[in-house]
């Protein structure tokens, strides 16, 4: 592997350039004021398959659109599909950025930008591992599908509606899939993510009065929709952490006692991660430890709360509506469509006259686990070693790629979850950033990684 280990240190500064670039695109899927901008992220992508000869499309679809690439087929060897997203989350709040989000900027060894890790700098890592082989050796030693959408931050559905065509399973078809939109465990301890939770997203909209009403000659006799609102989200849980939605916990798989084990022996501590995060302290669901609370207990968070006077000074009002956005994280078996089903009725119940609410189903998903004892696992820790130096561990996350399950349930295949993140990244939030040594070994680790995997025997 001489001359693609050589092929990867001469072409460093050129990969980063290439990041950088695709970090400058600002692809805001959530957002449609960026609508143009994500299609030219999207074509950015597109550009680089077909640079390599890939038979590439980028399919439109309802929002935003697909890419879909594929290297030559190499018979008698499995063939690989890589998922990736394009798009981003809202860089906001902009205040908080120490260089602008769509301005990729690096410092100590870190790429800035939003999307650096979630997921442009993850994704691109296969793109530039495929560029070095196709580059060096003229082929790859097996056939790499790439598929690149640009709608994973809110819920996939256009990728979902496309996997639904006969058609689009065909051209799909695979031993294996792999994504690179997780992390390591630790700096300097890259890990194999084998459990992803799964999600149900909501919106709850309460309007009271047509409009905002003096508090003090209306309130007390007018329903204040904020007060409802603080009531029936605090309801949703318990003092012990339970959510409260009746059959919520009916469906839930435990994590296996080995699996606590293993986890319990991985090198971690609250009080450094209080630190990292700037905590004065931890609490969570009673009876489990941090990382069980994150990887494996389902969860609830309020994700954005709205009503009434939020400028300077105090404002003596009744506010006509509340809302609030919200999800619940769920573990392997829980479905959300059984949660959205059980929620409406529980806050409708609690809902007190001269209320009116609605209850949006923004997204579900549901969680998974990946067998630990597949070859393709062995043969990506070993490419793991070979990028990184250091053995992963098997971890779980709490995070949610919702896509996962459909291609074990349309496709009939696993997923290889080979996270270059850290948890310090700042996903979803300012300052965002990627470790540029990671971007280079998380590349390495691709290179290898189709090497082995094309030592293994074709389905
Ligand atoms: N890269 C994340 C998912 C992730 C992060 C998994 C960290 C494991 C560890 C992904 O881009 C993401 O943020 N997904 C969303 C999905 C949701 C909008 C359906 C998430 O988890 O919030
Ligand atoms: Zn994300």
């Amino acid at each position: 592997m001489k001359d693609l280990d050589q092929f990867l240190e001469q072409h460093r500064e050129a990969f980063e350039n290439d990041l950088c670039d695709l970090l400058r695109i600002p692809s805001v899927s959530t957002d449609s004021s960026y609508r143009k901008d994500v299609r030219r992220a999207g074509d950015w992508v597109a550009e680089q398959f077909r640079r390599l000869n890939f038979k590439t499309e980028v399919i439109s679809t309802d929002r935003h659109p697909i890419v879909y690439a594929e290297s030559a087929p190499v018979p008698g060897k499995p063939v690989a599909l890589v998922y990736g997203h394009y798009d981003v989350q809202p860089p906001d709040p902009l205040n908080e950025w120490t260089t602008p989000p769509f301005e990729p900027s690096i410092r100590n060894g870190n790429l800035y930008a939003r999307g650096a890790t979630d997921d442009k700098g993850q994704m691109l890592t296969h793109v530039k591992a495929v560029q070095a082989w196709i580059e060096t050796r003229g082929e790859l030693p097996m056939q790499v599908k790439f598929l690149i959408e640009g709608e994973e931050e809110v819920g996939s559905e256009s990728l979902n509606d496309w996997l639904e065509d006969p058609a689009t399973l065909e051209k799909l078809a695979c031993d294996i899939v792999v994504i690179s939109d997780t992390s390591q465990f630790a700096p300097g301890q890259p890990a194999i993510t084998y459990g992803l939770k799964g999600i149900a997203y909501f919106e709850l909209k309460l309007q009271g009065p047509s409009q905002d009403l003096h508090s003090g000659v209306f309130g007390g006799a007018v329903t204040n929709p904020a007060n409802t609102l603080a009531k029936m989200l605090a309801a949703l849980i318990d003092d012990d952490r339970k959510v409260q939605i009746p059959g919520f916990y009916d469906d839930v798989i435990d994590a296996t006692a080995s699996e606590r084990e293993q986890f319990a022996k991985l090198p971690f501590t609250d009080e450094q991660f209080q630190q990292q995060l700037g905590v004065t302290g931890v609490s969570g669901e009673a009876g489990y430890t941090t990382l069980e609370r994150r990887w494996v207990r389902p969860t609830f968070d309020i994700n954005g709360l709205s009503s009434g006077y939020q400028g300077e000074g105090a404002k003596t009002v009744l506010p006509a509506r509340a809302s609030a956005k919200f999800s619940f994280r769920l573990v392997p078996n829980q479905c959300p469509k059984k949660v959205a089903a059980a929620l409406e009725p529980m806050l409708q119940k609690m809902c007190p006259p001269g209320i009116t609410m609605e209850l949006v189903d923004m997204h579900g998903a549901p969680g998974i686990v990946t067998p630990l004892d597949s070859p393709y696992m062995q043969a990506a820790a070993d490419a793991i070693e070979s990028g990184f130096g250091t053995r992963p561990v098997f971890i779980r996350e709490g995070g949610s790629i919702p896509v996962v399950t459909a291609f074990s349930k349309k496709l009939g295949v696993d997923t290889l979850l080979l996270g270059w993140g850290l948890n310090d990244d700042n996903t979803h939030s300012p300052n965002e950033k990627f470790c540029l040594a990671d971007y280079h070994r998380g590349t390495k680790a691709s290179v290898y990684l189709w090497d082995r995997l094309s030592q293994l025997p074709a389905r």
